[in-house]
């Protein structure tokens, strides 16, 4: 064996001249291929390099150190993993001829303890937390009638895995968007097997100190989420579809006769004219922009929906304009038909600059005339009715030769980033959000996890699909509350409201011929705790919004498993049923039919109930009797959250009052607050004050001032009492 150092990549050869690579590079990180991976069409932020790591030859073996990690490398070219001088697990690769495909294949292995070890990551898949003794699959796909973790595809393909191997954290990210499957100890149970399809063997290795090390580091490398706007965190009513100006008007006038909050209503494909994207059914909606002004008034904004595929018709302005431009799909030299919601549809090629142009401006025109505040980017995977695209459905443009088997999982993102400019133009964050994407697509978009039902299972696995999302860098998600397919029912709608009121995104939506779920369609009890735990989300809009700072900037997650914050706590591995929200709240909702006794975990520390405000001792399971009208939200004790009082919609520049509550005797905490909608902030109009509370008295100070607050008071809630302040800077204030 041999090796070659140039700068901070180490190349080995073997004894049959095969090469493996490392590169190291910052936080911890190292890229090990064969041959790097284009990676243009995805846009990576790649790492600096580091050098500082030493190599000898041991006994035939290549062995490298870097920090505290050692790489004993065979002639193999596998290798064994230590850390700190302790075995972790051993890597090794091959080429495998494909009988049914007749090509070859790459695939990596990691050896695993089935007994001890546990994999989470990618993505959407609907399971567990834990992925360990299952098959799952990297290429988007639309599978209405998906059911749970038998299901290798989903929507999205997010090629990273979090290990936790030996007791050790450690993350892999695969950069390519050609297809991957994943057999994770599912034919040998010791066995993580990862096969690529056409991709080189190349992935990012993330050996940070801790999963939020990782998770960041991972992030940087994707790219953080974008910053949403604030209103993005209020409440939306969606179904398919309020297909006429009198159903939206009447979501509008029953959310405000019962005084529940909401923002956004969704508008699904009828108020199209013949599901022709950008258009508008006006025997349905005879004048979209005084409905939009109407809901305006009221604080009430329009989202609506666009489909990936473009109607096939020579009527029909886009289509002859990306027909005319050679904009579309092709194969075989002429544009490829595929059917979906307005029968033969063509194909855009979104990755071609001119496309994205075209639909940029598109889309601005449509914004301004009707008033529409929000796209809805769906069948993107793309869907297709009458089965797959054919691998080689060619979009190339200009010099870079795509076909669509390297183009198929970031179809979606290369559709929803067309978008980004246009909202950027207006001067507004994009309210884009789509239903295919890969890791790097929540710089452009935030998601919805598709087709769910209205079944137990699946309000179970709301949790576990959103905290998989999250741990894989789309953090800014959420499924349709009270499920999209099949009837829902009272208890259900009711539970699953208690369950994702503290999801980053909330939205009820239901299937065309489902019986409706609108929180007033059952009965005045339905009304009455939906409107409870909406009412408890706009609470915490200030507390969610320094999280959408954090995950924007830093790639934090917003909503997060128990072991995120309590890695040391193995119990919380197995812990599929409750979520941290940022560091201070902890959501253990019911999730079975007819249970009212549930048991729930309390990671080490005081937790407050917040209902009924019993201090609990953690670290240890605890029984709740819980009634329909409650569930389990507990707040770490001595903790500040910052809350807004009386929402029913998010105006940040109509809201006056800052409230500081302090749960325990003592707190502190950092408040975010710029305009909620603009991108100001990145021009540093923004502020970030300081604020804690101890012994009576109370700090409040900016951090970094740069934006003109609209607040008017600030509302102390400490030990029983409330005091009003007027809006200013405290140092040591007596209360
Ligand atoms: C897809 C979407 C769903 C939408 C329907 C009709 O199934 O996932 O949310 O309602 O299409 O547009």
């Amino acid at each position: 064996m041999e090796y070659l150092v140039k700068k901070n990549i180490v190349t080995i050869k073997n004894s049959e001249e095969k090469f493996l690579n490392f590169e190291f590079l910052l936080n911890d990180t190292i890229r090990i291929y064969t041959k790097k991976n284009k990676t243009d069409l995805i846009e990576l932020n790649l790492f600096k390099t580091r050098k500082k790591f030493e190599i000898k030859e041991d006994n035939g073996n290549i062995v490298i150190n870097y920090l505290n990690y050692t790489f004993k490398i065979n002639d193999k070219l596998g290798f064994n993993l230590y850390i700190n001088n302790k075995f972790i697990t051993t890597y090794s690769f091959n080429i495998y001829f494909d009988d049914y495909e007749k090509k070859n294949y790459f695939n990596t292995t990691l050896n695993i303890n089935n007994k001890t070890d546990y994999i989470f990551g990618l993505g959407d898949k609907m399971s567990y937390l834990d992925k360990k003794g299952y098959f799952y699959a990297s290429y988007n796909t639309d599978d209405p009638s998906h059911q749970d973790e038998l299901f290798p595809s989903l929507y999205k393909s997010l090629n990273y895995l979090l290990l936790n191997i030996s007791d050790n954290f450690l993350g892999l990210y695969f950069p390519s968007t050609y297809r991957y499957t994943y057999d994770l100890g599912k034919t040998n149970l010791d066995e993580v097997k990862i096969n690529n399809f056409n991709a080189h063997q190349d992935f990012f290795l993330f050996l940070g100190k801790s999963i939020k090390d990782i998770t960041k580091h991972y992030s940087f490398l994707v790219g953080h989420p974008y910053m949403v706007r604030m209103k993005m965190l209020g409440n939306s009513q969606s179904r398919w579809s309020y297909e006429n100006e009198k159903m939206v008007m009447d979501v509008y006038d029953n959310y405000k006769k019962y005084d529940l909050p909401l923002d956004y209503i969704h508008l699904d494909i009828h108020y199209m004219d013949g599901y022709r994207d950008f258009t508008i059914d006006e025997s349905r909606f005879p004048n979209m922009k005084e409905l939009t002004s109407k809901l305006k008034e009221g604080k009430v904004e329009i989202v609506a929906i666009n489909d990936a595929a473009i109607k096939k018709d020579t009527n029909f302005e886009i289509y002859n304009y990306l027909e005319e431009h050679k904009l579309f799909a092709r194969l075989d030299k002429k544009t490829y038909i595929n059917a979906v919601w307005p029968g033969d549809s063509a194909f855009p090629n979104y990755n071609d600059p001119k496309c994205q142009e075209y639909f940029k401006n598109i889309a601005k025109d449509f914004l301004i005339d009707t008033g529409i505040s929000g796209l809805w980017c769906d069948m993107n995977e793309p869907a297709s009715f009458n089965g797959p695209l054919p691998l080689n459905v060619d979009h190339t443009c200009k010099n870079r030769k795509l076909l669509h088997e390297e183009e198929h999982n970031v179809y979606g993102e290369h559709m929803v980033k067309s978008f980004v400019n246009t909202f950027k133009e207006l001067n507004l964050r994009p309210y884009i959000f789509t239903r295919a994407g890969m890791a790097t697509t929540s710089k452009y978009a935030f998601c919805w996890n598709g087709d769910n039902f209205s079944l137990w299972h699946h309000l179970r696995y709301s949790l576990t699909q959103n905290l998989s999302l999250s741990l894989s860098n789309f953090m800014f998600n959420g499924v349709d509350i009270g499920g999209f397919g099949g009837d829902g029912s009272k208890e259900l709608l009711i539970r699953w409201i208690e369950a994702n009121a503290f999801m980053p995104f909330i939205r009820n939506h239901s299937s065309l011929n489902t019986k409706n779920q609108e929180p007033y369609a059952f009965d005045d009890e339905t009304i009455a705790i939906y409107k409870k735990y909406l009412d408890i989300r706009y609470k915490f809009i200030p507390y969610l919004y320094n999280l959408v700072y954090l995950m924007n900037k830093e790639g934090s997650p917003i909503i997060k498993p128990l072991f995120y914050n309590y890695e040391n706590d193995k119990t919380c591995f197995t812990i599929n049923d409750e979520y941290m929200v940022g560091d201070d709240l902890l959501v253990a909702p019911i999730l079975n039919k007819d249970e009212r006794n549930r048991i729930i975990y309390l990671p080490k520390g005081e937790w407050i109930n917040y209902f009924t405000k019993d201090k609990i001792k953690g670290n240890k399971f605890i029984i709740l009797n819980e009634n329909l009208a409650e569930t389990g939200y507990f707040i770490r004790n001595n903790t500040i959250i910052p809350e807004f009082e009386n929402l029913k919609y998010i105006e940040k520049e109509e809201i006056d009052t800052l409230v500081l509550n302090v749960y325990g005797d003592h707190g502190e905490t950092f408040i975010y607050e710029d305009d909620g909608k603009t991108l100001n902030y990145e021009k540093g109009e923004f502020n970030i004050y300081k604020a804690s509370i101890k012994n009576g008295q109370l700090t409040f100070t900016y951090k970094k001032k740069g934006y003109n607050t609209p607040f008017k008071f600030l509302k102390v809630i400490y030990l029983g009492k409330e005091y009003k302040l007027p809006f200013n800077e405290y140092k040591d204030f007596t209360l």
